[in-house]
């Protein structure tokens, strides 16, 4: 049977990416210029910076997942892109670009939502059944628990009430003079750092709530290095690469505490016997080791997006889409970021 193939396009934060996926699962290629180099002077994506950067990587990145899959624009099946959420300047730039290419190509358009696609990255290059589970996707600007029959049907049970799980990251890694982006900077200094050395506190919000904070985890942090409200001199540079890395690790504990221990008891309460992580933070090996071993305990079957997926790509992206098609959910070319035709 013919393959349904479908082009997606990212550039919702600071990735330009490009990807070509068949049925929905199969990538054919999937292509990704990374921006982390130019904001890691500012600590953090400057929007203006981002989009300008977008444009110049936009059409090298489409030609070389072009040229890898050996798919000609003829065999195109649809143009796909992520249309919301993320940073305006930066949406614009794919959202244009992928409404260019269904009008020349006279192709169907489908925008899907960018955090909902996180979640397609566990199907990605796998066909093997996931639904219906429990779902977790936990990046820098979303830490979001889903119930999911099928990729488009999900609700939501709870998300962050203040700072997404990766902002932590990135922010905690900012205090600790760690480079940019935090998560994986982390995750290298907690290696050797003690996971008990410190005991920074777990907020769990009230009894049986769903919803995340990681702010005053952050701010715990914040006051371990520079005194309580900040009153204190800032003591990261006279301390031992040592001190830094139990730091590091006491604080991924606490966040990958907090996750699993949510993650389990939304499976609890839905009864659910599968469970799906996807987001850049699922990345993160503690978390993936640590979340593996709690599941098997509770008999529940763990499915983590590979860890090229889990950051921002298009290979999602296209993915969602192929579902988006079936399912008749097109765009029309007055097309804009935080289109409501990208949510599901
Ligand atoms: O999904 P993503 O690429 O972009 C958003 O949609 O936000 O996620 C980026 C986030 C950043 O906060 C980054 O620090 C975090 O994912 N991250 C990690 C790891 N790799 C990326 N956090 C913890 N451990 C990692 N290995
Ligand atoms: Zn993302």
């Amino acid at each position: 049977m013919k393959k349904t193939i479908i082009l997606g396009l990212e550039s919702s934060c600071d990735e330009t990416a490009a990807a070509i996926v068949a049925d929905g699962w199969e990538v054919l290629s999937s292509v990704i210029a990374s921006q982390g180099k130019i904001h890691e002077k500012y600590g953090g994506v400057v929007p203006e910076i981002a989009a300008r950067a977008h444009i110049e990587n936009l059409l090298p990145v489409l030609h070389e997942a072009l040229d890898r899959s050996g798919v000609t624009a003829g065999q195109m099946d649809a143009v796909a892109v992520a249309a919301c959420p993320g940073l305006t300047p930066s949406l614009i730039i794919a959202v244009t670009a992928a409404k260019t290419l269904a009008w020349a190509w006279s192709k169907p358009l489908i925008a899907v939502n960018h955090i909902h696609s996180h979640l397609q990255a566990v199907m990605l290059d796998t066909d093997q059944d996931c639904f219906p589970a429990v779902a977790l996707v936990v990046s820098g600007g979303h830490t979001s628990l889903y119930s999911c029959r099928h990729p488009l049907e999900l609700k939501l049970l709870g998300s962050t009430r203040d700072d997404a799980a990766g902002e932590a990251f990135d922010k905690v890694a900012m205090i600790l003079k760690l480079p940019y982006p935090g998560g994986p900077s982390i995750e290298k200094a907690a290696r050797t750092g003690n996971p008990k050395a410190f005991h920074f506190t777990r907020s769990y919000l009230e009894k049986d709530s769903l919803d995340f904070s990681f702010s005053g985890l952050k701010t715990a942090v914040l006051y371990h290095c520079r005194g309580q409200n900040m009153l204190g001199e800032d003591r990261v540079p006279q301390m031992t690469a040592q001190e830094i890395a139990d730091i590091a690790a006491s604080f991924q504990a606490a966040v990958v505490d907090v996750l699993i221990r949510k993650i389990l008891l939304a499976a609890r309460r839905l009864q659910a016997k599968t469970i799906l992580l996807g987001g850049g933070v699922a990345a993160n090996s503690a978390l993936r080791e640590q979340l593996q071993t709690a599941c098997d305990r509770e008999h529940l079957k763990l499915i983590v997006a590979e860890k090229k997926y889990c950051t921002d790509n298009a290979a999602m992206v296209a993915g969602l889409a192929w579902h988006k098609l079936q399912a008749g959910l097109t765009a029309d070319l007055y097309l804009g970021p935080h289109a409501s035709h990208a949510d599901l």
